[in-house]
């Protein structure tokens, strides 16, 4: 019988990760499964018992239980894992109900790869903005600023939880949007979800540093974030390159081979 995946999130049909999976089992060879769990909202710990108790050997968490991922880790984090406080990734360590149950987080290291690697930016001396303080945002803060910028301020919609999620980091600055002035960034990331509501953070356009970046973690749509970077001179990302890197991350947890990323992202634009 092959090992089973799943991607666990409510709501979960739209996701990619099945068909990103499948790509990189084909590719490496390896004979696994891979599906999706909608959990109900007051249920995701009975969910993952349950898939686990059938012999599930690790999943991929999304919205909503990223946090409720950490708490159920039992056994071990990885330190990134930690220092976000949210898993996206888990692994069950011999199978079964009373299988070892380990976190980590590899949204971080999937945004970072795409940004250096694919998009061929620098992070290290850059000036960053990162907009959004919830759980997309708080899972690559850390890894963002392990990567050198020479400044990173966090811009939220509510001022507070900004201002808290930076002292906790120890980041540069985290506030408003309108304690922003005329500061200028190379590098503009959005971790808020006002795309899922085609609306955009209500950043100024003198925002954009000349020849920026402006990169949307959300996936699949042309939100107005992406536009208004357009709009401001700026070259404008979605984060499918981010989606795929953080999705071969996982699989190198699980399988311990690293997928060529490059087919499956170039598969995953085709229109
Ligand atoms: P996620 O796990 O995707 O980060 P979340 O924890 O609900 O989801 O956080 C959503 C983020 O998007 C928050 O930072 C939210 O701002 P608030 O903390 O002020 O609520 C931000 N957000 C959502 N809609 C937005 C909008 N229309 N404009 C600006 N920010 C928005």
């Amino acid at each position: 019988m092959p090992d089973c995946y799943v991607v666990i999130g409510n709501p979960v049909a739209h996701s990619k990760s099945p068909w990103i999976h499948a790509q990189f089992a084909r590719q490496l060879r390896q004979d696994i499964e891979y599906a999706r769990i909608e959990a109900p909202l007051d249920g995701f710990a009975r969910t993952v018992d349950a898939f686990r108790a059938a012999g599930g050997r690790g999943a991929n968490v999304t919205l909503p239980f990223k946090e409720q991922a950490f708490v159920y880790c039992r056994d071990a984090v990885s330190l990134r894992a930690r220092v976000a406080g949210v898993v996206n990734t888990l692994i069950f360590e011999g199978g079964g109900p009373a299988s070892e149950i380990r976190g980590d987080n590899t949204d971080g290291v999937g945004l970072l790869r795409d940004i250096t690697v694919n998009l061929g930016r620098a992070i290290m001396g850059q000036r960053v903005l990162l907009m959004g303080a919830g759980g997309a945002a708080q899972g690559v803060l850390g890894p963002l600023l392990g990567a050198g910028p020479q400044c990173l301020v966090i811009a939220n919609r509510s001022a507070a939880k900004a201002r808290s999620l930076a002292q906790r980091h120890g980041a540069a600055a985290g506030g408003g949007y309108d304690e922003l002035g005329g500061a200028q960034f190379d590098l503009l990331i959005n971790a808020t979800s006002a795309g899922l509501a085609d609306e955009a953070p209500p950043l100024p356009p003198s925002a954009f540093a000349p020849g920026a970046l402006g990169y949307d973690m959300v996936y699949g749509r042309d939100t107005p974030f992406l536009a208004m970077a357009r709009a401001a001179g700026a070259e404008a990302r979605d984060g499918g390159g981010m989606l795929v890197e953080q999705a071969a991350e996982s699989f190198f947890l699980w399988r311990g081979l690293r997928p060529d990323t490059a087919p499956v992202l170039a598969a995953l634009r085709q229109p």
